[in-house]
């Protein structure tokens, strides 16, 4: 009875997303995004209203021990929907199983110039070049420790660090550094950025020499401060296997886990979009995200912990990844195309833990 009464709300709650996807869409994407960001953030602040969406969305439970944190189920939201932790309780409340929120930069920043955002709805897909448009550390320090604070039952937050635009790359390390003291407290999860390709040369961190040495200084800190958080490497898809296996030979001694893929600037899977500069993403992704994983996989061996993201749309992308290797997964763009019930439809299509999951993982 509960359940019926729970799938004729998610029935009601995927209805109402199809009135008002269309009406979203008329809308520049950004400004679409901030407005249902502004409306969210003040329901959220509505303890009934998180119940109710607790009650429809919460899916099953599908727990996973990675990186020494439980996690009620492995799908998370992706960096940059939540850029500065506004909605992590809502988020969390529809069912995904941590939120990461970033990417942010020590000093508030106000990104590239608009529009810089862009819908591909038939491909189920988006351009974006925002360039880390954030309110800064400290502001969403604030944020996490007041959903921390106010939640019984906190999802793992992971907090994305990237470097402010006016910063020279040569001085990226002390400035991921002066991030990472403000935001180290309140992470369950530290994420280094450093794929994004909307900060200029920021990917050129991705080599063995720069990533050593952001990694290093990040490391030292972790161990003065007294932290036990994980320190995650983001990557970008845009990489020869040469260069993936350099970062990888790195990051198996300087980071506890990496993260594939960011947005893409090829476009050979989506030549209409050829003309706009940014990082696209969704199901145009989800292959080249599904191979580097698979790449990964070998690369790192069996028990290093993956985490997967690009073009994840449904259930069987998710186990899709999960079989090519990855120990939890994230998504932002399916979540756009598919609205409120996409975390828990999706956890919902996942097989519950089994004790011998990784001899079933398909690592080739
Ligand atoms: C992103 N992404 C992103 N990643 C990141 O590390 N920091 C960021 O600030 C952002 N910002 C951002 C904005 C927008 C509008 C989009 C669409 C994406 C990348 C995101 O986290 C993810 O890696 C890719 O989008 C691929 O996953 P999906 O979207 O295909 O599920």
């Amino acid at each position: 009875m509960k359940q019926q009464a729970g799938s004729l709300a998610g029935w009601a709650i995927d209805a109402a997303y199809g009135i008002l996807k269309p009406l979203l869409f008329r809308l520049d994407a950004e400004n679409a995004h901030e407005l249902l960001a502004a409306q969210i953030e003040r329901w959220q602040s509505t303890p009934p209203f998180l119940r109710a969406l607790r009650a429809v969305c919460g899916g099953p439970e599908r727990g996973t021990e990675v990186l020494g944190l439980h996690f009620r189920n492995p799908l998370g939201i992706a960096a940059g929907f939540d850029k500065n932790g506004r909605m992590i309780a809502f988020l969390a409340e529809l069912g995904f199983g941590f939120v990461e929120v970033g990417t942010v930069t020590l000093r508030p920043q106000p990104g590239n110039p608009r529009p810089r955002m862009f819908r591909f709805p038939e491909a189920g897909a988006l351009v974006n070049r925002l360039g880390f448009n954030n309110e800064g550390a400290a502001a969403l320090v604030r944020r996490v420790e007041s959903y921390k604070a106010g939640s019984a039952d906190p999802v793992p937050v992971f907090v994305n660090i990237g470097k402010n635009a006016t910063v020279p790359i040569e001085e990226a390390s002390s400035d991921y550094l002066a991030c990472y003291e403000v935001v180290g407290p309140v992470a369950d999860a530290i994420v280094v950025n450093v794929s994004s390709p909307n900060t200029a040369s920021l990917r050129d961190l991705q080599t063995a020499a720069h990533l050593t040495k952001i990694l290093d200084v990040l490391r030292s800190a972790r161990s003065r401060r007294g932290f036990n958080h994980p320190i995650i490497l983001k990557i970008a898809p845009d990489l020869t296997d040469e260069q993936l296996a350099a970062i990888v030979e790195v990051s198996l001694s300087a980071a506890d886990a990496i993260t594939a893929t960011n947005t893409t600037i090829d476009r050979t899977s989506l030549p209409e979009a050829s003309g706009l500069q940014g990082g696209l993403s969704g199901r145009p992704l989800r292959e080249r995200a599904t191979g580097m994983m698979r790449r990964l996989r070998q690369l790192a061996g069996p028990d290093y912990p993956l985490i997967g993201v690009g073009g994840i749309f449904d259930a069987a992308d998710a186990r899709e990844r999960i079989a090519a290797g990855a120990n939890l997964i994230e998504a932002y763009t399916g979540f756009i195309y598919q609205g409120p019930m996409f975390a828990s439809r999706i956890v919902d299509g996942l097989e519950p833990k089994r004790p011998h999951m990784k001899k079933e993982r398909d690592y080739a």
